[in-house]
């Protein structure tokens, strides 16, 4: 059975999975009314993934008996005027993701709950690669972002992404 305080954490999490979704739709639709369709293309996968993610935790609290409660999803609250608004917006909210990820992992280490810290060692890896993405989007918007020509090269390779299911099978 689930410590109280790790089950209360994981239903949080799905919360805020989903939350990450609809914040990286919210994305896609400022790109997509900007003519960007392959950086809305890119942040559609994301907010996919991150419906994912709500699910894996979903799922995961479910095989361990534990009651799953579903709360509201918040607005997405950022404010967006530039186009590289949303990649540090994205950068911010994946550091904070990584927090909340950490946070649960200590608190299942405390209780010696290996289990979820085994279903959390893909996360904590994942959150690395979230973070890299970001990072980069925002390396390659700095350089050629302001060049019309660049901004068109990286709308085109932004929308050869295509959506994969995640690794981790539960
Ligand atoms: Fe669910 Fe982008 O981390």
């Amino acid at each position: 059975m689930l410590d109280q305080k790790v089950a209360k954490l994981l239903n949080e999490q799905i919360n805020k999975e989903f939350y990450s979704a609809y914040l990286y739709l919210d994305f896609a639709n400022f790109y997509e009314e900007r003519g960007l369709s392959g950086f809305a293309n890119w942040y559609q996968i994301q907010a996919q993934e991150e419906r994912d993610h709500a699910m894996l935790f979903y799922q995961y609290l479910h095989n361990n008996n534990a009651k799953v409660t579903l709360e509201a999803i918040a607005k997405p609250d950022v404010a967006l005027e530039n186009l590289i608004d949303p990649l540090k917006a994205a950068l911010a909210h994946e550091e904070y993701v990584t927090g909340l990820i950490h946070t649960l992992y200590a608190a299942a280490q405390e209780v010696n709950d290996f289990r979820t810290t085994q279903f959390l060692d893909w996360f904590v890896k994942e959150q690395g690669e979230e973070e890299n993405n970001a990072n980069q989007l925002i390396t390659k918007m700095d350089l050629f972002g302001s060049d019309p020509k660049g901004l068109y090269m990286l709308d085109n390779e932004l929308s050869t992404r295509v959506y994969a299911a995640p690794s981790l099978v539960l």
